[in-house]
């Protein structure tokens, strides 16, 4: 791995003033309180800080990452990785949204490669996730990544500098998606791929087996867990913490407009409403 002491790999900073490491470490680089704000839009701004705020929280409370749970999102994602090779996230990878970083597990990660993490939220991310996620991601959580504060609609990074840019659960949370996918264009090389994974809803007039009344209330009841996190859903994290929701159809006319071609859409998993949309840069 090369040994960046400047900033993460493609990091241009004329590009994102204000920038700084975090404690002098080589890995987290966080803005600074005097960074341009990336969204200019006070009121876009508040509402996309009150649902941050409220994932954040949500976060913290190791009580939602159940063990079965955890574990079943992992062979969701793991079964459809392994189905074929060419899935497997490849080189230089940006995770825009990326959290703990967690999909590094599917990252082959060769020696030219680097996995870089790019979320507002990076500060939380840089402690460990909760135990569960722990021992379920040991394997990815033990490759090195960069993690770097900011948001998805403005990125630090020189054009076509990455292979991949991945983007998981995170476009809904973002304030202006759109945008985001416009710049992932702009970061990814000529034929990068774009990868993205998003909770979806039913189309109009679609009905999905998994999410009428009482298949919801058979999965809810059927592990102690589960039950336990939906009450905990209900007392202290009630509340939507996404800013948009998203149909397939209309993920992929996000995708087509930023530019992206090629792009691909399956649905992983019906019962839960989860799509993965995959695209080539131009
Ligand atoms: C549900 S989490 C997904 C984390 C990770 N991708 C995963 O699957 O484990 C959503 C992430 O989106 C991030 N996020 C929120 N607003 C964002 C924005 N404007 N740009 C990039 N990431 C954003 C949050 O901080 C959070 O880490």
């Amino acid at each position: 791995m090369t040994d960046f002491v400047e900033g993460p790999p493609y990091f241009d900073a004329a590009r994102a003033g204000g920038y700084a490491w975090q404690d002098g470490t080589p890995w987290l680089l966080c803005r600074d309180g005097e960074a341009r704000p990336a969204l200019a839009d006070p009121h876009l701004m508040k509402s996309w800080a009150e649902k941050q705020r409220r994932f954040i929280r949500w976060t913290r409370d190791a009580a939602m990452f159940n063990t079965a749970e955890v574990a079943q999102n992992y062979a969701l994602y793991d079964s459809w990785f392994r189905a074929d090779p060419r899935r497997q996230l490849k080189g230089r990878v940006l995770d825009i949204g990326g959290g703990w970083g967690l999909f590094r597990e599917w990252w082959n990660a060769d020696e030219d490669g680097c996995f870089v993490v790019h979320d507002p939220g990076v500060e939380r991310f840089a402690v460990p996730p909760p135990e569960t996620l722990r021992l379920q991601f040991a394997v990815g959580l033990a490759r090195p990544a960069w993690f770097v504060e900011g948001f998805g609609e403005d990125l630090p990074y020189r054009n076509s500098s990455y292979d991949t840019v991945a983007v998981i659960s995170a476009l809904d949370h973002c304030a202006l998606p759109s945008r985001v996918l416009v710049e992932a264009a702009r970061v990814l090389r000529p034929g990068g791929r774009l990868f993205i994974v998003q909770g979806i809803d039913a189309e109009e007039g679609e009905k999905v087996p998994g999410r009428r009344f009482a298949a919801r209330l058979l999965r809810v009841v059927s592990s102690p867990q589960r039950l336990h996190r939906v009450l905990r859903q209900r007392l202290f994290h009630r509340g939507d913490p996404h800013l948009h929701h998203f149909t397939l159809g209309k993920l992929l006319e996000l995708v087509t407009d930023a530019g992206f071609v090629e792009a691909n859409a399956s649905v992983i998993s019906p019962q839960f409403g989860v799509a993965v949309v995959e695209a080539r840069n131009r």
